[in-house]
């Protein structure tokens, strides 16, 4: 049966990198109709709206989104797409996977990573904002409710078990931010109790960040709170070669939406040079949650094969190809 996806183009190198994974997909021989719309600068242009109604509604109607980055504009009062997307669709799991690839120039060679983080709570619930009206003092609001610790931390267990990882860790600061930190550590704990078949750690935030740059491939799967998730995710990233090696999902109960974790990249927009790697991988994890397991392994091989033998990559990957070249050495070895 044809699963239709709502594909959104975006903004900057956004078309070329999306139209090379879907030129992949199909290649890959998968049974998908794409409705196109448009969100961003690409979107304020046509219709006077960064996110139109219309766009809404296709992500409403898909099961899956695959979005390339937007531009938000700067100082023009507007509030970030992705946070709009995330609240209006409740998006509340950020799924980010890092993985080592042979042929990069990162650091470390045996990382296979999958940070969870909280999407909607925490240190970016956005409650509390105050200034004082001399500029003197401001305040914020860290809200976090045993619903939204619970969803999480079950999400993680359940990504973990499917996909047959041995270890979830926590992560959090609750010697410090009892309260906060306090309730998501205790809801973990608990959740924890109930999958004695995977191992569970608990960590602190700051000793993670020198774990994680020391000896990194300790770390299995990673389940934390807004903040820190955001921070330790882009760590990440750095780990296996920087943001264009790094995919990102939004997932909730209705509605997911795939992505690179890079954006627009206006300063190489229409020159044919991005690394397409990011939305690949974001690809592959679309692939995964539709259930699509045999198209997402043959997809990733094709990808760590190129990666690997270097010529045709990008040269950010040190190669010296195009992203149409990229492409098509990805699509010869399906
Ligand atoms: P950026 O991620 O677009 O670019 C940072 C640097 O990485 C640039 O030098 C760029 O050329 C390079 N780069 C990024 N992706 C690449 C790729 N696939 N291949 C090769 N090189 C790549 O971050 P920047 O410049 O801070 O933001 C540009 C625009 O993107 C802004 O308007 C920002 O709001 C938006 N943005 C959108 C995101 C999204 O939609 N998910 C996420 C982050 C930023
Ligand atoms: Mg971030």
């Amino acid at each position: 049966m044809t699963t239709t996806i709502t594909v959104i183009p975006g903004d900057g190198i956004g078309p070329d990198i999306i139209a090379a994974t879907v030129d992949i997909l199909n290649a890959a021989g998968c049974d998908f109709a794409y409705e196109y719309a448009d969100a961003g600068l690409t979107a304020l242009e046509k219709t006077g709206e960064l996110l139109p109604q219309s766009t809404l509604d296709a992500i409403a109607r898909n099961r899956a989104t695959l979005k390339g980055p937007l531009t938000t504009p700067v100082g023009e009062g507007f509030t970030s797409i992705n946070v709009s997307l995330r609240k209006q669709f409740e998006l509340y799991a950020n799924v980010r996977p890092v993985k080592s690839f042979k042929g990069t120039q990162a650091r470390y060679e045996n990382i296979d990573i999958i940070t969870v983080r909280e999407n909607t709570e925490g240190m970016y619930s956005g409650l509390g904002q105050v200034v004082s009206d001399d500029g003197s003092e401001a305040q914020a609001l860290s809200k976090i409710t045993r619903t939204g610790a619970e969803r999480i931390v079950r999400f993680a267990y359940e990504l973990a078990r499917r996909e047959g990882r041995q270890k979830v860790t926590t992560v959090h600061k609750a010697n410090i931010l009892k309260s906060t930190s306090g309730l998501f550590l205790k809801v973990a704990r608990e959740v924890a109790a109930e999958y004695p078949d995977i191992q569970s750690d608990e960590m602190i935030v700051d000793a993670v960040c020198m774990k994680l740059v020391m000896n990194p491939e300790q770390f299995d799967v990673i389940v934390t709170t807004n903040l820190f998730g955001d921070i330790l995710s882009d760590l990440c990233a750095g780990l296996v070669g920087g943001l264009g090696m790094a995919p990102g999902a939004n997932i909730g109960e209705n509605s997911a939406i795939f992505e690179a974790v890079h954006g627009s990249a206006p300063d190489i927009a229409g020159q044919n040079i991005a690394n397409p790697t990011s939305v690949i991988l974001a690809a592959i994890q679309m692939l995964e949650y539709l259930e699509m397991p045999e198209p997402a392994a043959r997809i990733l091989a094709a990808l760590t094969d190129v990666i690997a033998s270097g010529d045709r990559t990008t040269r950010d990957l040190g190669g010296n190809g195009s992203t149409t070249d990229f492409t098509a050495a990805v699509i010869e070895r399906l």
